[in-house]
């Protein structure tokens, strides 16, 4: 695997907007290949390409996995299930919302309740370079909303107030500067 690293608020390529891929080849599976290796180590449920400072639309998720500790109290290992998306666009969102949860790898240790559609429709691109449709809800109609957001530059705490936002970034301006932060 090639060595690549996540970069992290306030890196701005994290809002960059990603370019279309333009075709699924050996060279863009090994790189889902890899991003796939990086968020199961991180670990995380969602990687999109640009976390990789690679902005194109790609991303990779598995919401069946779970860290080791969880897997216990959730009663076993669950097996991988990882999904791989080229190019996706959401083609359909519900009216009716639903909030969980949030965390994101380029922004660490801060998580916080986000309100999105419940359902959605997402049109993409497969590992295969086949085009799919899946209809997503629970807590992966949100990986997917969060990760079709980071191709177009945005983080999930852009849906925060400004001033719940203003003040995690202000955060990590600080901590990429080096200073103490209270
Ligand atoms: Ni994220």
């Amino acid at each position: 695997m090639t060595k690549r690293d996540i970069i992290t608020l306030p890196d701005p390529m994290l809002r960059k907007p990603s370019a279309p891929v333009e075709r699924v080849d050996d060279e863009l599976r090994a790189l889902m290949d890899d991003m796939l290796e990086i968020m199961y180590g991180a670990p995380g449920v969602g990687l999109a390409a640009v976390q990789l400072a690679i902005p194109r639309r790609v991303f990779v998720l598995d919401v069946n996995y779970r860290r080791a500790g969880e897997e216990e109290e959730e009663g076993g290992e669950k097996p991988r299930a990882p999904i791989c998306m080229v190019n996706p666009e959401i083609i359909m969102r519900s009216e009716a919302l639903h909030v969980h949860e949030e965390g994101c790898l380029s922004i660490p240790e801060f998580y916080a309740e986000i309100e999105r559609p419940a359902k959605i429709i997402v049109r993409y691109i497969d590992r295969e370079g086949i085009q799919r449709e899946m209809a997503c809800e629970n807590m992966l109609a949100t990986v997917v909303q969060h990760e079709v957001d980071h191709l177009n530059g945005k983080l999930f705490i852009d849906h925060l107030s400004r001033l719940k936002r203003d003040r995690v970034i202000k955060k990590f301006v600080k901590a990429a500067k080096g200073e103490v932060v209270a």
